[in-house]
């Protein structure tokens, strides 16, 4: 049996987690420093830098004990750990330090794309699944169309042409004065407020499988100066329904094309109640499986990485000491 150890530590979240070869989480580990970055609107790169390395190792140690490992000795197949996209500044605290478990203890390093990573989620619930996916990856730096004939077999079939999804939630958010990360709140106002309060374009109606969120952001901010008096509730409610129908009718256009057994959503916005509710209801109008992540895999953690690292390690691709970090390491360039 074959068990791996993943670190991730591209934006705010310093993460550890234990897989083995039986898609089992044996422990995973999340930090955040997200309440040191929530007064600036986003987060801090150089803050959090620091955190990673003030975090990274009572994180991996607590891993490996909630797995039940010795933490000198733990006897590990592999390390993974996320060398890209991401901050720079974190993802070389979480590298250097995969490098540094890796040499003591003699185990291979396997570098992961923090995208491929996600699109593992799905798997670590449901290890029997049956291929291939149409996977909606929405997170808060991409948004993407993935067909997955297995997996480490995908192929990007649409891509946002300018903001992401989880992006246009922050800089809305930000604007109704509720916070970061901006998701959360917006959902949760959601519910309360009049989806068809404000009549808001749904962008990218064209035949093709890409998106784009940029202009919906800015149709909220200046219809919401021309009715001020309009509750936060409706306008969040108003753009999280143009958003989701962006989103899924891009996901049934992408159903029209490909034969799928199935269709998933990866990455932090999975984790939006009406996206959740609409690819369940998708799927059964298709007659395909929906699989939709709980929410602790679908926003940043290492159980994905240390699942892609799985995958990466048993084709053999392990990386040498000396591997690098990518800040635009792009999923079509995966090997
Ligand atoms: O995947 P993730 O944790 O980090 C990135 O790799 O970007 O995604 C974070 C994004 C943020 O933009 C956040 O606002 C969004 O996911 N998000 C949500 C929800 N929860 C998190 N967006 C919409 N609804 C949510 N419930
Ligand atoms: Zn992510």
């Amino acid at each position: 049996m074959s068990v791996v150890l993943g670190i991730e530590t591209s934006c705010d979240e310093t993460a550890a987690a234990v897989v083995d070869d039986g898609w089992r989480v044996r422990s995973s580990i999340v930090e955040s420093s997200i309440d040191q970055h929530r007064d600036f609107g986003g987060v801090v790169p150089e803050l959090a830098g620091r955190a990673h390395v003030a975090m990274i190792a009572p994180v991996v140690r607590a891993a490996l004990e909630a797995a039940g490992l010795d933490v000198e000795r733990p006897g590990l197949d592999a390390v993974a750990v996320t060398s890209g996209p991401g901050l720079i500044g974190s993802l070389l605290v979480g590298l250097a330090a995969a490098k540094a478990y890796a040499l003591s203890w003699d185990a291979p390093l396997v570098t992961v794309n923090h995208l491929e990573g996600h699109l593992y989620a799905p798997l670590l619930e449901r290890p029997g699944l049956a291929w291939p996916l149409l996977t909606l990856l929405v997170s808060g730096g991409h948004t993407m169309l993935v067909y997955q004939r297995g997996p480490g077999d995908h192929e990007v079939v649409g891509e946002t042409i300018d903001d992401a999804a989880g992006e246009a939630y922050d800089k809305v958010a930000r604007w109704l004065g509720l916070g970061y990360p901006g998701g959360p709140p917006i959902d949760r106002l959601a519910g309360e407020g009049d989806p068809n309060a404000l009549a808001l374009p749904v962008s990218m109606t064209g035949d093709d499988l890409d998106f784009s969120f940029s202009g919906l952001k800015s149709a909220v901010v200046r219809a919401g100066e021309r009715r001020p008096d309009l509750a936060p509730a409706d306008v969040a409610a108003s753009f999280q329904r143009a958003a989701v129908e962006q989103l899924t009718r891009k996901l049934r256009r992408a159903l029209d094309r490909y034969e799928v057994a199935g269709v998933a959503i990866a990455g932090g916005v999975a984790a939006n109640s009406a996206l959740r509710a609409a690819v369940r209801e998708i799927a059964t109008s298709y007659g395909v499986v929906a699989h939709v992540p709980s929410l602790a895999l679908c926003t940043d953690n290492a159980a994905m990485i240390a699942a892609a690292g799985l995958a990466r390690f048993s084709r053999g691709l392990v990386s040498g000491l000396d591997a690098s970090a990518d800040p635009n390491w792009a999923l079509a360039d995966v090997l």
